[in-house]
C-alpha cells in the first residue's frame, strides 16, 4: 500500500504537465510613450502587445498566426505585412474619392500587399526559427490567413489561404508542415467558399470548412454600406483541396439576413471540433479593429447550431480569428487566436466606434487565449489575460523557461532621435539588432505613403572617441522588426544613436526591461536626453 502511494506520487511527479509561457500583453510597460498612440476609441485596457521575435533575434510576424502540432514539433503559419504596403481600402464610402494606390517601389523584403506566409517551428512552444518564407507573386495571388491541416490520403500538409474575398481560397501543398510550399497556390475547388475561413477537424478524421461568402451590402447611413455573409460548412474531399459539394455535405448554416435580423454582423471565423461538439466563433464585421467575439455550437457538423452568444464584447483589443488544436497530456486543447490591430488617433469613427484600423499591419500581432468549457460544453467567458500558460504535449518533459517580453518602440522621426549608452562601453565585433519602419496612418484609405521618405541614420560613437556613421535606404528596411549589421571590428561602443530625416513616419526599435544597469536608453529631443529608465534597447550580438 505504502510502496503504491509512493509509486503513484512518482508516477503524478514525473508526468505533471510542462506549460509555454506566452505574453499577449507586457506585464510592466517600460515605456511611458512609445511613438505608437491607439485611438482613444480603442485604447490599451489590458496593456500594450508584447512583441516576439525568433531565435535568430528578427520579429516573429505573428498576423492571422496559426498553431498546429505534427511530427512531433509546434508549427505556425502566419501571414506577413514585412514588405510593407496598405492593401485594405475596401468597404464602400460613399461621396469620399479613393485614392489610386500608391506605386511601391520595389524593396530589399519582396513585393508590397500582403507580402506571404512564413512558416515557423518550435520544440516548446516558446522558442521559435523560420523554417521558409511564401511569397507568391503578387500577379498570382496575394494571400493571407494560413490554416495547415493534413492530408492522409495525399500525405500532403494542404496550406489553406485566404485571399480575394470574392474569388475562393487558395491552397499549397507540401510533404513537411515547414514548407516549402506549392507555388504558385492553386484555387479550392467548390462553391460557396470565399471571404473568410477555418478547417475544423472531426473525431474520424473528417475536414469541414467553414466559409462566410459575400452576400449583400446594407445600407448603414448616408455615408458607408455594409457587407454580410452567410454562413456555410462543407465536407471536403480526402485530399482536401476541394469540397464534396453534395446536398449532404453542405449546409447553409446562417444567411446573411436572418443573421442581420439579429444585429449579428459576423466575420473573422474560427471553426474547431472539440468534445463531441462542434464550435463556430466569429469576430464582428470591421476592417482591421477590435470587436466582440460571438460563437455557435452543435453536436454535428452540419448543425442545426444553437447560439452560445457572447464570449467577450471587445475581442481582447482585437479580431477573433482561428482557433488552434493542440494536444495535452489531458487530451486535445483549444487555443483562440485574435489578431490584435493596431490603431491611430487618425482612424475612421462611425456611429461611436472604429470603422477601419490601420491599414498597414506589421506591428499587428496575434494574442493566444486557452479556451475553457462548462460541463454543458458551453464557452467560458474570455479574460484576456496579459500571459497565458498553454499545456505542452504529453511527452516534452523540459519546462521551458518564460520568454523574454519586447516592446515596440517607433519614436525615430524627425525632430525625435533615440540613443542607446553604455557606460562601461561594450566591446563589439559585429552589432546586430532589429529595426523597422512605420508611415503614418491618415485614415480609412490614406496612409502617409507606401514607405518612409528618408533613409534611417546609425551612429555608433566609441570609447576613443570614433564614431562610424550608417544609414539604410527606406526600401531596405522591413516594415516588421529585422535586424541590421555593423562590423564593429572589436572596439568599445559607448553610444548608439538612431536618427531620421523622414517626414511621414517613424522608425522604431524592439526594447526590453532593463538588465544592464549600466546601459542607457532614452530618445533625443533637441540635443536633450531623456531617459526611459526602465528600458534598454534589444541588441542580438555586440
Ligand atoms: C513526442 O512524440 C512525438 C510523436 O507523437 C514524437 O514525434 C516526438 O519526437 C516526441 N517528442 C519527444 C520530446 O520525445
Ligand atoms: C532555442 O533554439 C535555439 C536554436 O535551435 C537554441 O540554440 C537555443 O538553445 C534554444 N533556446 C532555448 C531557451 O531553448
Ligand atoms: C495583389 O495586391 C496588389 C496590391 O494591391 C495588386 O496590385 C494585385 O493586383 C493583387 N493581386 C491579385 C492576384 O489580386
Ligand atoms: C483518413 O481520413 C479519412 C477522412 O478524410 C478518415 O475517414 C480516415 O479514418 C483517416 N484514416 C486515418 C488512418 O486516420
Ligand atoms: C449605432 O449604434 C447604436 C447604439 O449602439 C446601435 O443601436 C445601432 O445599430 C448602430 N448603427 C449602426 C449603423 O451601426
Ligand atoms: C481531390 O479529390 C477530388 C475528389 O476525389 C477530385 O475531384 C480532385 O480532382 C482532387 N484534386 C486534386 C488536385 O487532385
Ligand atoms: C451522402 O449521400 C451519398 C449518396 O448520395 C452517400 O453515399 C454518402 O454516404 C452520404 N454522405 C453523408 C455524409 O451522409
Ligand atoms: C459573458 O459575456 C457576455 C458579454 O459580455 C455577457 O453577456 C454574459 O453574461 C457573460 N456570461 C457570463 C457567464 O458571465
Ligand atoms: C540592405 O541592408 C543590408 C543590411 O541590413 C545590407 O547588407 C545591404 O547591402 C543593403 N542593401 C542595399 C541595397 O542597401
Ligand atoms: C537632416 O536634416 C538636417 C537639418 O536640415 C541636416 O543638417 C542633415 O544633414 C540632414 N541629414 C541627412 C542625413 O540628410
Amino acid at each position: 500500500m505504502k510502496l503504491l502511494n509512493t509509486l503513484s506520487l512518482f508516477v503524478s511527479l514525473v508526468s505533471c504537465s510542462k506549460f509555454a509561457t506566452y505574453h499577449n500583453f507586457v506585464t510592466k510597460d517600460v515605456l511611458i510613450d512609445d511613438g505608437l498612440p491607439p485611438h482613444p476609441l480603442q485604447g490599451l485596457p489590458y496593456g500594450k502587445l508584447a512583441y516576439p521575435i525568433t531565435t535568430d533575434g528578427n520579429g516573429r510576424e505573428q498576423v492571422e498566426a496559426h498553431l498546429t502540432y505534427y511530427e512531433g514539433k509546434y508549427w505556425m503559419h502566419s501571414a506577413t505585412w514585412s514588405c510593407g504596403g496598405s492593401l485594405f481600402v475596401y468597404g464602400i464610402v460613399s461621396g469620399i474619392n479613393f485614392p489610386e494606390s500608391p506605386v511601391y517601389p520595389p524593396g530589399q523584403y519582396g513585393s508590397p500587399g500582403n507580402c506571404g506566409i512564413k512558416s515557423y517551428s518550435s520544440p516548446d512552444l516558446v522558442n521559435w526559427t523560420l523554417e521558409d518564407y511564401y511569397q507568391p507573386d503578387i500577379t498570382v495571388a496575394n494571400v493571407t490567413k494560413p490554416v495547415v491541416r493534413y492530408s492522409n490520403e495525399t500525405n500532403n500538409y494542404v496550406m489553406f489561404m485566404g485571399g480575394n474575398a470574392k474569388s475562393n481560397f487558395y491552397y499549397a501543398t507540401s510533404k513537411s508542415p515547414s514548407g516549402p510550399w506549392s507555388n504558385p497556390p492553386s484555387l479550392l475547388s467548390g462553391a460557396h467558399i470565399t471571404h473568410d475561413f477555418d478547417v475544423a477537424v472531426g473525431p474520424d478524421g473528417s475536414h469541414y470548412i467553414l466559409s462566410d461568402p459575400f452576400t449583400d451590402y446594407l445600407p448603414m447611413d448616408t455615408y458607408y454600406t455594409f457587407p454580410i455573409w452567410d454562413i456555410w460548412v462543407q465536407k471536403l474531399t480526402p485530399n482536401l483541396t476541394a469540397t464534396v459539394g453534395t446536398k449532404n455535405t453542405s449546409a447553409r448554416i446562417r444567411t446573411a439576413q436572418s443573421l442581420a435580423a439579429q444585429e449579428l454582423y459576423l466575420e473573422a471565423s474560427s471553426f474547431f471540433y472539440h468534445d463531441g461538439y462542434w464550435y463556430m466563433m466569429f469576430g464582428r464585421t470591421c476592417q482591421n479593429c477590435a470587436g466582440p467575439i460571438y460563437y455557435l455550437y452543435s453536436k454535428n457538423p452540419l448543425g442545426p447550431y444553437t447560439d452560445g452568444g457572447y464570449v467577450t464584447l471587445d475581442g481582447c483589443g482585437a479580431q477573433n480569428k482561428g482557433t488552434n488544436i493542440l494536444p495535452s497530456e489531458n487530451g486535445p486543447i483549444v487555443v483562440a487566436g485574435a489578431l490584435a490591430y493596431r490603431t491611430s488617433a487618425t482612424n475612421v469613427v462611425v456611429n461611436g466606434s472604429i470603422w477601419h484600423g490601420d491599414n498597414h499591419q506589421a506591428a499587428s500581432s496575434t494574442f493566444f487565449f486557452p479556451l475553457e468549457f462548462n460541463d454543458d460544453h458551453t464557452i467560458k467567458n474570455y479574460t484576456c489575460p496579459a500571459t497565458v500558460k498553454i499545456p505542452l504535449a504529453a511527452n516534452i518533459t523540459t519546462q521551458p523557461d518564460s520568454p523574454t517580453t519586447y516592446q515596440l518602440d517607433c519614436r525615430i522621426r524627425n525632430w525625435h532621435s533615440i540613443e542607446a549608452v553604455y557606460d562601461p562601453p561594450k566591446k563589439s565585433n559585429s552589432l546586430e539588432f532589429p529595426i523597422w519602419q512605420r508611415t503614418d496612418n491618415l485614415g480609412q484609405t490614406f496612409n502617409a505613403g507606401p514607405m518612409l521618405d528618408h533613409p534611417v541614420n546609425v551612429v555608433i560613437s566609441f570609447a576613443d572617441g570614433d564614431a562610424s556613421h550608417y544609414s539604410w535606404a527606406p526600401t531596405n528596411v522591413s516594415w516588421a522588426p529585422a535586424k541590421i549589421h555593423m562590423d564593429t571590428g572589436g572596439k568599445e561602443i559607448s553610444r548608439i544613436t538612431l536618427s531620421t530625416n523622414a517626414t511621414n513616419g517613424c522608425f522604431g526599435t524592439l526594447v526590453q526591461a532593463k538588465e544592464n544597469s549600466k546601459s542607457k536608453y532614452g530618445s533625443l529631443v533637441g540635443g536633450t536626453f531623456k531617459e526611459d529608465s526602465n528600458a534598454q534597447l534589444y541588441v542580438y550580438k555586440f
